[in-house]
């Protein structure tokens, strides 16, 4: 099922991201790294702000950066913190938007912790299907 991603490679690149957080207000870094389908690697970090809601996961860094430049394929996403943390439910709705059934593989600082997936992270979801788009909307 992951025959197409380099899971250490991936995994690398989101604890390379992480470096790059902006969380002076947690200190909570966290780094993703998005594989997509045209083999392009997209990272994310978590950008916080002074206003605490105005900030920003990873993971949604990610996906919308790919999505901005023109990516909405996805092969699978890597998360990386300090201790293996999971992500957040609003990052799963957004992954599930996008690619419900990809995998997603959780790191710490040293590496792969577990492999899940979106569908297992986020199960009986609401999506497209539910407004009357894409498959399933019948
Ligand atoms: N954070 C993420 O970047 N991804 C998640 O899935 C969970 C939480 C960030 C948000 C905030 O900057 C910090 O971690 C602490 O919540």
């Amino acid at each position: 099922m992951d025959a197409n991603i380099d899971i250490a490679l991936l995994v690398a690149a989101a604890q390379q991201a992480r470096g790059l957080a902006y969380a002076p207000y947690s200190g909570y870094q966290v780094g993703a790294a998005l594989a997509c389908a045209d083999g392009e690697i997209v990272t994310g970090c978590n950008i916080e702000n002074a206003s605490f809601p105005a900030g920003c996961c990873a993971e949604r860094v990610a996906i919308f950066r790919a999505v901005a430049m023109g990516k909405s394929a996805f092969l699978g996403i890597a998360v990386a913190t300090r201790n293996g943390g999971s992500p957040c439910g609003i990052c799963r709705q957004v992954m599930r938007e996008f690619a419900p059934d990809m995998p997603v593989f959780i790191a710490d600082e040293v590496g792969l912790v577990r492999s899940t997936s979106v569908a297992e992270l986020l199960p009986d979801s609401f999506g497209p299907e539910h407004l009357g788009y894409g498959a399933g909307s019948e």
